[in-house]
C-alpha cells in the first residue's frame, strides 16, 4: 500500500505576509515551525486555520515558491477554505501538513523541449519547476532557457497569475486567453499547435500540464494520439492527503505501470502522473 512520504509532518506555520494576486487570488507566505529541506515542484501542503474559520478537512496547495524557511503559496480564492486562509493576516498561526505527494520527474536538459501548460491556477506548480529544472536535478543536466517553454492559458488576462514571475525567469514565455485580453485567443493547446505550426518548436516535445479537468483531459487525449512524454499534476479534490480516507481516486490505464488496481490514489502516488499509468479521458 502507497504511504505518506516520511518526510511530511503536521506543524503550525506563522502567516508572513498575504497578498492579492490577479483578479481573486492571494499569495500566502508562511514560516513553518520546524525547517524542511528544499521542496521538489509539484509537491504540495495541506492548509487550514486553527481558529475555527476553516473546514475541518484542510485543502491541498502546491508549493509556489520555496525561500528556504519560508514557503509562499497561490491560492485561488473559491469557497470556504480558501476563503478562510485569505482572511489570515501576518502573525496568525496556520496548521501545516506535509510536504505531501511526489512532484515533477527529473526535467533534464538531455532529450526534446519541455513545454509546460499551465491552466489558470494551475500555474502554481509551475514557477518552482522552472526554477529547479533551470538549476539542474538530481544529478542529470540542467536545462537551458530555451528547452523550457510555459505556456499559460486562462478566461482572461487577470487570471494569468504573477506573469511577471515567469517571465523573469528568463525561459520561453506564451499566454493565450479565451477572451483575448492577453496572447493568443483561445487556449493552450491551440497555442501549442500554432508554435509548432510556425515552427518554433518540433513536434516531438515533452509535456507536462496543470489545470482545469477538462483541460487535462485534452492534453492526455494529444499526448496519446502523438505518442508525446506526458506528465499531469491532477488538483482532485482530497480529504485527508496522506492515504487514508480513499477520497481521491484517480482512474488507472488498465495493466499499465501502475499494476492490476483500478484507481490509484491522488495524494501519495501523485498529484503527478505519466499518461502511461492514469487515464483521465478514459482509454
Ligand atoms: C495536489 C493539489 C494541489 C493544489 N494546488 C493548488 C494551488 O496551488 N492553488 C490553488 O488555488 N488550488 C490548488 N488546489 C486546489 C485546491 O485544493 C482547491 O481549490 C481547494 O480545495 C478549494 O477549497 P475551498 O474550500 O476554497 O473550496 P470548496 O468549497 O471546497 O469548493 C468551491 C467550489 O470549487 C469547486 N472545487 C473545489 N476544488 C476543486 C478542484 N480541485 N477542481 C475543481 N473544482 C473544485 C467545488 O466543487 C466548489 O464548487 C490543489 C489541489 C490539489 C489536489
Ligand atoms: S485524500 Fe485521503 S486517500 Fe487521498
Amino acid at each position: 500500500m502507497p504511504a505518506p512520504p516520511p518526510d511530511a509532518r503536521s506543524q503550525t506555520a506563522q502567516v508572513v505576509a498575504v497578498e492579492p494576486c490577479g483578479d481573486d487570488a492571494i499569495l500566502l507566505r508562511v514560516r513553518p515551525a520546524d525547517s524542511l529541506s528544499p521542496v521538489r515542484a509539484s509537491r504540495f501542503f495541506m492548509l487550514r486555520r486553527e481558529d475555527g474559520l476553516s473546514p475541518l478537512i484542510p485543502r491541498p496547495y502546491s508549493v509556489y515558491r520555496d525561500h528556504g524557511g519560508e514557503l509562499e503559496f497561490l491560492v485561488k480564492v473559491m469557497g470556504r477554505g480558501s476563503q478562510a486562509l485569505a482572511k489570515t493576516r501576518p502573525g496568525e498561526q496556520l496548521r501545516l501538513i506535509g510536504p505531501l505527494g511526489n512532484g515533477w520527474p527529473t526535467l533534464d536538459g538531455d532529450g526534446p523541449p519541455w513545454v509546460m501548460l499551465a491552466g489558470g491556477v494551475g500555474s502554481a506548480p509551475f514557477l518552482m519547476g522552472i526554477q529547479q529544472a533551470l538549476a539542474g536535478m538530481d544529478g542529470a543536466s540542467a536545462c537551458r532557457p530555451d528547452q523550457l517553454w510555459y505556456l499559460f492559458g486562462a478566461a482572461t488576462a487577470g487570471l494569468l497569475y504573477d506573469l511577471d514571475a515567469f517571465e523573469a525567469t528568463g525561459v520561453n514565455v506564451r499566454t493565450a486567453t479565451v477572451d483575448g485580453s492577453h496572447g493568443r485567443t483561445g487556449n493552450v493547446l491551440q497555442l501549442l499547435d500554432e508554435l509548432q505550426e510556425r515552427g518554433e518548436l518540433p513536434r516531438e516535445v515533452r509535456l507536462l500540464a496543470c489545470g482545469p479537468e477538462p483541460m487535462l483531459e485534452a492534453v492526455e487525449h494529444l499526448a496519446r494520439e502523438r505518442g508525446l512524454a506526458c506528465w499531469l499534476s491532477l488538483e482532485t479534490l482530497m480529504g485527508c492527503g496522506v492515504g487514508i480516507c480513499n477520497g481521491c481516486p484517480v482512474p488507472t490505464v488498465p495493466d499499465g505501470p501502475l499494476g492490476s488496481w483500478s484507481n490509484a490514489k491522488c495524494c501519495v502516488e501523485g498529484p503527478v502522473f505519466s499518461v502511461e499509468a492514469v487515464t483521465l479521458a478514459g482509454v
